[in-house]
């Protein structure tokens, strides 16, 4: 078989896997693409030497890694030859058998109905755009000019970050003439897939011998950020424990979710979070380092626009809805404060 069509079966195995490893992306963020397939290496496991000699590597061109070589093809190959693929996935070192496969698919249609791989494989080789019509290849020497794959078929899934492998057998009849391996890693992690539009700020509970909070939601410069002041009276420093419980709006109510940050020393938990914090320093007086300046001294505390940017925020596609963090604090057993802030997700 091609080793044409050889990567184009692994691809489509890694884009199964891919898929099948994967949260769909819904409609509004199918415009993007939210992984790069970085081409690894390829590994000859077994050919049989009547019927084909590879000679293909994966090698860096131009900056980008791409597919080099050439296959002799020594007998005409149609779709009495059939190929599989079995996808693989890096876990604890090792790579591991996953559930995703392309069961034995005559060769021919397998990579001629491909619209993801096969058509950036034929462009930079001397394999046939139309490998249906073409059908069977002809015996000679394809070279492979540095193919790379822009994916731009390719579903729009979020794939989780690792090591894959697309694993194909070539079979003709019973017997398997030639297996071949395909390794990519994907790591593409600096992508924001939503934003969080701020919408109230709700004061449950407030202890007035130790604060005073007036906070609101406003729209400042066209986007929604909290504004207020808190009166501190009283120092607060890491005997106090916050506690964060996540929210979501579900048939018309707001019900508890199991995602939880436990009770934390108040310095401790804020100073150490890079998600909010640090917007949340930078859009009022509270100090950028809380560790440093624990406990926080008893003054009166602006707020003049926190907008929370998510900078660090792990990558993930969060599903669009209306979500709410409740914060509590506890100073022994006593609840000294609980407040709401509500926000709308959207994926962008
Ligand atoms: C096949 O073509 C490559 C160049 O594309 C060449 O290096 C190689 O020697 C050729 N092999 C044969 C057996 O003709
Ligand atoms: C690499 O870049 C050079 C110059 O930009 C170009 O001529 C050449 O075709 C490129 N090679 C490949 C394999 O894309
Ligand atoms: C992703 O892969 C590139 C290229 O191998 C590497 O330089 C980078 O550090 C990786 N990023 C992560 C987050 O693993
Ligand atoms: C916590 O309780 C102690 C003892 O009642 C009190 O002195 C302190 O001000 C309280 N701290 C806060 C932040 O309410
Ligand atoms: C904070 O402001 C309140 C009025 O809003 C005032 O009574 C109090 O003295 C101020 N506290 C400090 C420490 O400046
Ligand atoms: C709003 O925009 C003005 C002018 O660009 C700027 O001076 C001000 O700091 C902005 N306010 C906030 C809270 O970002």
């Amino acid at each position: 078989m091609n080793k044409l069509v050889k990567y184009l079966l692994s691809l489509i195995i890694l884009i199964k896997i891919l898929t099948e490893t994967s949260e769909i992306i819904p409609k509004s963020l199918q415009n993007k693409i939210f992984f790069e397939a970085l081409l690894d290496r390829f590994e000859l496991v077994y050919e049989n030497k009547e019927k084909f000699e590879w000679n293909v590597k994966i090698r860096k061109i131009n900056k980008t890694r791409s597919i080099l070589g050439y296959v002799i093809i020594k007998t005409s190959l149609g779709n009495e030859i059939v190929e599989e693929i079995k996808s693989l996935k890096k876990q604890g070192g090792e790579y591991r058998y996953m559930a995703y496969k392309i069961n034995k698919t005559p060769f021919c249609k397998l990579n001629g109905e491909d619209l993801i791989f096969y058509p950036d494989f034929a462009k930079s080789s001397d394999f046939p755009q139309d490998i249906i019509e073409k059908c069977p290849l002809q015996p000679g020497n394809y070279s492979l000019r540095g193919i790379q794959f822009s994916l731009k078929n390719l579903p729009k899934v979020v794939v989780p970050s690792g090591d894959y492998c697309a694993e194909s057998t070539f079979y003709d009849g019973d017997e398997k003439i030639l297996v071949y391996r395909i390794y990519i890693t994907h790591n593409k992690t600096n992508e924001i897939f939503f934003e969080a539009i701020l919408d109230r700020f709700e004061l449950i509970h407030e202890d007035k011998k130790s604060f005073e909070w007036k906070i609101k939601i406003r729209k400042v410069n066209k986007t929604r950020m909290i504004v207020g002041t808190l009166n501190l009276k009283v120092p607060l420093g890491n005997e106090i424990v916050e506690e964060i419980l996540s929210l979501k709006k579900q048939g018309g109510e707001y019900r508890y979710m199991a995602y939880k940050v436990k009770k934390t020393p108040f310095c401790k938990l804020n100073g150490e979070d890079k998600f909010f914090y640090p917007d949340f320093a930078r859009g009022s007086d509270f100090p950028s380092n809380l560790i440093e300046n624990c406990p926080l001294q008893p003054e009166n505390y602006t707020l003049h626009g926190v907008n929370l940017m998510l900078e660090n925020i792990p990558k993930v596609v969060v599903p669009s809805g209306d979500y709410c963090a409740e914060s509590n604090f506890y100073n022994g057993t006593e609840k000294i404060l609980t407040y709401r802030i509500y926000a709308t997700i959207n994926q962008i």
